[in-house]
């Protein structure tokens, strides 16, 4: 499973990338503003460092000014994947930016049916979010096997990145159902790597490795 970093922090993408961590990032306008550095230059700073697609969102509402924003965006760096959220518009504007061959990531998906849109209309990723599904008492991951099976029965080769992830488990899950991609805050990532027996662990070692300097 490819791990891309849901974040616009320029610290924690590069150090998602000194752990080897680094396959991609997500942005959306939420994330984007709690950054101090202007859009594009931010951007292009994070396509610089991330070896793999980078999602910038498109916040325009009709297919027309949609394809405008996302050709902007696309221009910004080569490794630039449009965010577009699932909508008639939104489709629209996938069916013209695919042909293109602009990579499309269609966001705020929460049904099995958005999922299977986008894919026939030629995005390349989709997005299903399954931490704000659990927030109203759905479970998100059944969503995710869902479309993993749609996709599965009709071959459909768009890939399906697990978003608004919130825990370890959700990353995990992902992973068992086979899904392409999970887009991880920085905490949860950080915890990924974390066991409490672990550090119980390095402890007892560590204790232990000072009778032996003293002997
Ligand atoms: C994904 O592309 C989104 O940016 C993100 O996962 C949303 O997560 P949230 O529901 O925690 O805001």
């Amino acid at each position: 499973m490819k791990i891309f970093l849901d974040t616009a922090n320029l610290d924690q993408i590069k150090e998602a990338a000194k752990m080897g961590m680094l396959d991609g990032v997500t942005t959306n306008p939420t994330l984007v503003s709690k950054e101090k550095m202007g859009f594009e230059i931010l951007i292009k700073e994070i396509c610089r460092i991330v070896p793999g697609p980078v999602s910038v969102e498109c916040v325009s509402d009709k297919a027309e000014s949609i394809v405008k924003e996302a050709r902007q965006h696309a221009r910004i760096a080569d490794n630039v994947a449009v965010k577009i959220p699932i909508c008639v518009e939104g489709l629209k504007a996938t069916k013209v930016l695919s042909e293109e061959g602009i990579d499309v990531n269609t966001t705020l998906v929460f049904s099995a049916s958005q999922a299977l849109m986008a894919a026939k209309a030629g995005t390349r990723y989709v997005s299903p979010f399954v931490g704000r599904l659990d927030d109203i008492s759905h479970q998100g991951m059944d969503l995710v096997e869902d479309v993993l099976t749609i996709f599965d029965n009709y071959g459909l080769n768009t890939e399906v990145i697990v978003a608004s992830i919130r825990h370890p488990l959700h990353f995990v899950e992902a992973a068992l159902m086979g899904a392409d991609i999970a887009t991880v805050p920085f905490a949860v990532l950080e915890k990924l790597a974390k066991h409490p027996l672990t550090d119980i662990g390095i402890e007892r070692f560590l204790k232990d490795w000072e009778k032996v300097k003293g002997k």
